[in-house]
């Protein structure tokens, strides 16, 4: 099937996922997305939560407990308990937030979670093995899903309708469950399936860092998503991972920047600001 954009006529679309980690400036980024549109720029943002959904928890006395798993990874544990929290805070909170911000700069902004309009399908992830020091244990509880499908039709007529999507977990299964998946995940599933001319992800760092603790080492720009990976910890390593699926699924180029600079979006484009991520030019060249 050939991309949405073709699909739809046009310009391929841009995709733009606001981080939702703590000191993130969600106005800051709608007010530049209003700004493209109002250009004629066919945007579709997609929002994370992380900061405002660990914040209601708390406020509600909840933990979501981290567990490693047989393979060594340190996930949080999410039930369908702290989902239904997590949910509010994604799509009551952040999600409603970035629709107003854009009405306030004049632009029709449309909150989607996963579930509405199916527009991010998922298959949820298999039971969780977890090292309980000796002890193996199955979490059969944990909701967790891998995307599998974008409603890109659903999008495509929003788009044409002059709307901006705003799109944020949790995805919905087939069956009709919640599960959560990661934004940066979700962002590059979307920009994939609308076949993008870029994805730009705006988050609490200027980017891609040598150093984490010191924003002077920068990472201008990148063809080594190897590379890219080594430097990552943490929660920055979901985000290579979504810039190299993004990327290996056809968007020419990733953005990552900060979402406080002056016009964040377009900064991040001009390459002014920011880590640029593409593919080696032997790969394009032998993909093209
Ligand atoms: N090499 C690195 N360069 C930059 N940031 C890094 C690096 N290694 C780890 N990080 C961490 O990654 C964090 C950004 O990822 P995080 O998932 O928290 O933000 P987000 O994607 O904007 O939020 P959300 O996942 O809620 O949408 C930074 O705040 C920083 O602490
Ligand atoms: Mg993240």
């Amino acid at each position: 099937m050939s991309p949405a954009s073709q699909q739809h006529g046009g310009r391929p679309p841009l995709v733009v996922k606001i981080g939702g980690a703590a000191g993130v400036d969600l106005d800051n980024v709608c007010a530049d997305v209003a700004e493209l549109a109002r250009r004629g720029e066919r945007v579709v943002v997609v929002n994370g939560g992380s900061d405002a959904g660990d914040g209601l928890l708390k406020a509600l006395s909840m933990e979501r407990p981290e567990a490693t798993t047989a393979s060594g990874n340190v996930v949080k544990l999410t039930n369908a308990a702290t989902l239904r929290v997590l949910t509010m805070a994604w799509v009551g909170d952040v999600n409603k937030r970035a629709v107003v911000a854009l009405l306030a700069k004049g632009v029709s902004g449309l909150g989607l979670c996963g579930a509405d309009g199916r527009v991010l399908l998922a298959r949820r992830r298999p039971p969780l093995k977890i090292q309980d020091g000796e002890r193996t244990r199955i979490d059969r509880e944990h909701l967790a899903g891998e995307i599998t499908e974008v409603n890109t039709r659903l999008l495509g007529l929003l788009l044409e309708q002059g709307h901006v999507p705003v799109i944020c977990p949790p995805a919905v299964t087939e069956d009709g469950t919640l599960v959560n998946v990661d934004a940066d995940q979700a962002a590059a599933s979307v920009a994939t399936a609308l076949g993008a001319r870029a994805l730009v992800m705006l988050s609490n760092v200027p980017g891609l860092l040598e150093d984490p603790k010191n924003p002077a080492t920068l990472v201008r720009w990148s063809d080594d998503l190897g590379r890219a990976m080594e430097l990552a910890g943490g929660r920055m390593r979901y985000k290579m991972e979504a810039a190299r699926r993004a990327l290996t699924g056809g968007v020419p180029v990733v953005h990552v920047s900060a979402s406080r600079n002056p016009r964040p979006v377009l900064s991040a484009l001009t390459g002014e600001a920011g880590t640029k991520l593409t593919l080696p030019q032997a790969v394009v060249d032998a993909g093209a």
